[in-house]
């Protein structure tokens, strides 16, 4: 894959290059309407409630004034942290005949700069995969409470899209395309007909995935615009990792034995794709790196392994919640032994962390103890994750 500059486009950008920047994915599933406007649905309804709280406008609410020198943020995040710039790839560094056993700090700083800008990437482009599927959502969910929180998550996610490509647009040097991993999964998500699949890709594995990473990019940048929006995009994220949670055990409950031996399978490909993109192929070509070479060096190395492994954080406790890891005898609980995320099944599961169970809505539908509206400094959900350096 190949770098994209951050340019504005030229004059000669006609039709035609605007057209190459199109990628459609062809669906086919059931739009549906609800004549059933009951709300019995506590935790969705209270769900929606906070989140209609809890919008933050991109625009106003970060100071985009704030000035981004990168090479500078990595070295004080060196200093800060303790974590050296370029790690865990820099582990390869001691590895002999390691195609970046030559390297020197600032070799490992322009590394580091360009690694973060790969991981913004796919944020941006991943958020981008949400707007989609949550719009889908909207539509095919037949439960009205769901269209309602649903609409919020829309919102939110244009909001991420916004947020993520003004960051990288406006402070960083550059932008890579997406993921070849990311986009077949995103694409899967899509093209299913069953909404509840678009449910457990994006809002389980993808979203689970993506709370992890970004709660470790929090705990190590040093960088006060993108520490503060990291904190609002993860408030927003919480609420809808448990939004697929609430949706899913309500269906899952009543679900064929067949049916639900699918949705396991699906969950592990799912997660098995994504295990396979944190190898980050976008961005070593640019680095002179093929990525056969670094493939060959990197399943070694702990250090990787570990890095890896502490994304699936979130993905597994909510996969044991909806009752995933132990149907059929265990079949996940064995492929995620074999993976080695077990160890994160008994972590808190994101409905239990927005603390949406277990209380009931009043009448009106709004509820007790979340009037405070919108308070910046605390924010539920937002939960720094460290990295593992040794
Ligand atoms: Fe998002
Ligand atoms: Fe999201």
């Amino acid at each position: 894959m190949t770098i994209t500059e951050n340019e504005t486009p030229s004059a000669s950008a006609d039709e035609t290059a605007f057209g190459d920047l199109l990628d459609k994915v062809r669906a086919e599933f059931d739009a549906q309407f609800t004549w059933d406007y009951e709300r019995g649905r506590d935790g969705l309804n209270r769900l929606y409630e906070k989140a209609k709280r809890a919008q933050w406008n991109v625009s106003d609410d970060l100071d985009w004034s704030i000035d981004v020198d990168p090479e500078r943020m990595v070295r004080l995040q060196q200093e800060v942290t303790g974590i050296p710039a370029g790690f865990p790839a820099r582990s390869l560094l001691d590895v002999k005949g390691s195609p970046v056993a030559g390297w020197d700090d600032d070799k490992w700083v322009d590394f580091a700069v360009h690694s973060q800008c790969a991981s913004l990437s796919q944020f941006l482009h991943g958020e981008q995969g949400a707007l989609l599927c949550t719009a889908r959502l909207v539509e095919a969910v037949p439960w009205i409470e769901a269209k309602y929180y649903g609409s919020t998550q829309v919102v939110d996610e244009a909001r991420h899209v916004e947020a993520f490509a003004r960051y990288l647009d406006e402070k960083m040097p550059t932008t890579y395309p997406i993921n070849e991993n990311l986009k077949s999964l995103l694409d899967a998500v899509l093209t299913d007909e069953r909404w509840d699949l678009v449910y457990l890709g994006m809002q389980v594995v993808i979203e689970g995935l993506a709370l992890a990473a970004f709660g470790m990019m929090l705990g190590t940048t040093q960088e006060p615009l993108l520490k503060k929006m990291l904190r609002y995009v993860m408030a927003d994220e919480a609420r809808h990792v448990a939004f697929g949670i609430l949706s899913l055990r309500e269906i899952y409950d009543d679900l064929p034995a067949d049916e639900f031996r699918l949705r396991q399978e699906f969950a592990y490909e799912a997660c098995e794709q994504m295990r396979r993109r944190t190898l980050n192929a976008e961005l070593w070509p640019s680095f002179g790196i093929s990525n056969e070479e670094i493939q060959a060096a990197l399943p070694d190395r702990e250090a990787q392994r570990r890095f890896q492994r502490i994304l699936f954080s979130k993905i597994v406790p909510n996969c044991k919640k909806l009752g995933l890891l132990d149907h059929r005898d265990g079949w996940l609980r064995e492929r995620f032994q074999e993976m080695n995320i077990i160890e994160f099944e008994d972590w808190e599961n994101t409905a239990e962390a927005l603390n949406l169970e277990g209380r009931v809505a009043d009448k009106e539908g709004s509820d007790t103890g979340d009037s405070a509206g919108f308070d910046p400094d605390n924010l539920e959900g937002v939960e720094v994750i460290e990295q593992p350096v040794h």
